[in-house]
């Protein structure tokens, strides 16, 4: 059957009749990104965000700058280009929420399950993403109210750590980005945010590059630069490269069906190949330029790399209320922080919501609604483990550190690894080829290589990764 119009049936079977009016836009909202730079704003919106920013800068730091960074890059181009291209071709081919897409593409068969696993990803990601996204909303909030000016690092340091602990302000914030983020569900993405990141991602590479002149005309700043580019050996182990694969995972947001419900919205003429490469250079390019912003001012102003989470929004502040200009650009560059967060958060949560709406047939505003409510209980406990429930640890962790190191480390990489194997083994190399081929209009120079990356290379790193972590080898 025609694929839209299986579609098309597929909703008006569910809604209710005063509704239809609602849901014939949601179908065409399903049916396609308008054009291709809209494509990679999109989906450059959901990769970039605090990943780039705030998660990538802190992991560099504590694990031995440019070494991690070597890894990194080594694990964006050989696990997380072919991945993502993947999730492209599945969504693409699927037109369809991912759980849906391994039913459609795999009949009968269990590989429907990598959905599921995806909905539990996207829940534990959104929890503590929007703790952090929420302590954004308070900075800029204290940038506005010129808060953070006249204050001695120590003083910064204080506020932003009896911040975080306290119980109530640091929970508003996050439901009122998780409010946001519903919102902008509900209203429709593609005329809201695909336009917006459109505008505004460009704005946060300008403001990243103001502030990097800045950072870089500091005291000491070479040394941060070395300790970002120089690669310490000696701070590698398994533990770095496996904490990289999770971040490139979590940074290119694949490994839970984002991309393969993003590639749902992509027409059939589109380079998958060029859109996949060109979403993963632009995204490593935030999180290197998010490294050369942070580390010179960090060692210019005496912190320690190694700071954990709270990097960014300790040492930022002690430069903002330096730099001349300083309220302009702290307060700008935390509007940008959230903005990037949003479009990132949108992206998750439209999987749970595009799959709760359609597989539990209930409409899009119930299943947003639901959706957001149980994320919000899960993001309220990551939020009170940094105060009230700090002593709440699991395998050493705090509940923030556990949904975080569960999701990134785990599930995405466990999730990329069926999905390559999925469509390596499953469909096999003449569909990825018809795929990226376009059905034979269109010739992807490396389509050879890719294949060869996504049956062999992929699913064998992360099986290394995996038997690593379970303690079976020891590397
Ligand atoms: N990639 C985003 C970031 O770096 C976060 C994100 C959005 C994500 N969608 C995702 C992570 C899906 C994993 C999976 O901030």
């Amino acid at each position: 059957m025609n694929q839209n119009l299986h579609d098309t049936i597929f909703f008006y079977k569910f809604v209710p009749l005063h509704n239809n009016q609602k849901h014939e836009i949601m179908i065409q909202e399903r049916e396609s990104f308008s054009s291709k730079f809209g494509i990679i704003a999109a989906a450059a919106g959901s990769a970039i965000g605090l990943g780039n920013i705030w998660r990538f800068p802190y992991l560099a730091g504590e694990n031995g700058g440019g070494a991690f960074l070597i890894v990194y890059l080594i694990a964006i181009l050989a696990i997380g280009i072919p991945a993502m291209l993947s999730e492209l071709i599945i969504g693409r081919k699927a037109r369809s929420n991912p759980y849906r897409a391994f039913k459609s593409l795999a009949p009968k068969q269990a590989w429907f399950i990598i959905g599921i696993m995806g909905i539990g990803a996207a829940f534990l990601i959104l929890a503590f993403y929007t703790t952090v996204a929420g302590w954004t909303l308070e900075y800029i909030f204290v940038s506005a109210s010129n808060g953070l000016a006249g204050k001695s690092t120590t003083d910064l340091n204080t506020m932003f750590d009896g911040f975080i602990s306290s119980d109530i302000r640091p929970v508003l914030w996050q439901l009122l980005f998780m409010f946001l983020t519903a919102f902008i569900v509900l209203g429709g993405i593609q005329k809201g945010i695909e336009k917006a990141s459109k505008i505004l991602m460009p704005v946060l590479f300008v403001i990243v590059i103001l502030l990097i002149i800045r950072s870089l005309s500091l005291p000491n700043a070479s040394k941060g630069l070395s300790f970002f580019f120089n690669a310490d050996f000696s701070k590698m182990n398994a533990d770095v490269i496996v904490q990289a694969i999770g971040q490139a995972a979590f940074s290119l947001s694949i490994g839970m069906g984002t991309m393969i419900t993003y590639g749902s919205y992509i027409k059939k003429h589109e380079n998958l190949t060029s859109t996949a490469i060109q979403v993963s250079i632009t995204d490593t390019l935030f999180a290197i330029l998010a490294g050369v912003m942070i580390f010179p001012a960090v060692f210019a102003y005496g912190f320690q790399p190694n700071e954990g989470p709270d990097l960014v929004f300790k040492v930022l502040p002690v430069i903002f209320q330096q730099m001349s200009g300083g309220y302009f650009f702290g307060l700008a560059f935390f509007i940008l922080l959230s903005i990037a967060a949003l479009t990132s958060t949108i992206s998750v949560l439209e999987v749970v919501v595009a799959y709760f709406s359609e597989e539990f047939k209930i409409t899009r505003k119930k299943a947003t609604l639901y959706s957001s409510i149980l994320i919000s209980i899960f993001g309220v406990f990551c939020t009170l483990s940094f105060g009230s429930l700090s002593d709440v640890t699991i395998f050493n962790l705090t509940i923030f550190g556990l949904f975080e190191y569960t999701s990134a480390n785990i599930l995405l990489p466990l999730g990329a690894l069926f999905i390559v194997l999925f469509i390596g083994w499953k469909l096999g190399k003449s569909f990825i080829k018809n795929q990226l081929n376009n059905e034979g209009s269109l010739k992807s120079p490396f389509a050879n290589t890719l294949i060869f990356m996504i049956k062999f290379i992929v699913p064998l790193a992360l099986t290394v990764v995996f038997m690593y972590q379970l303690g079976l080898i020891k590397l």
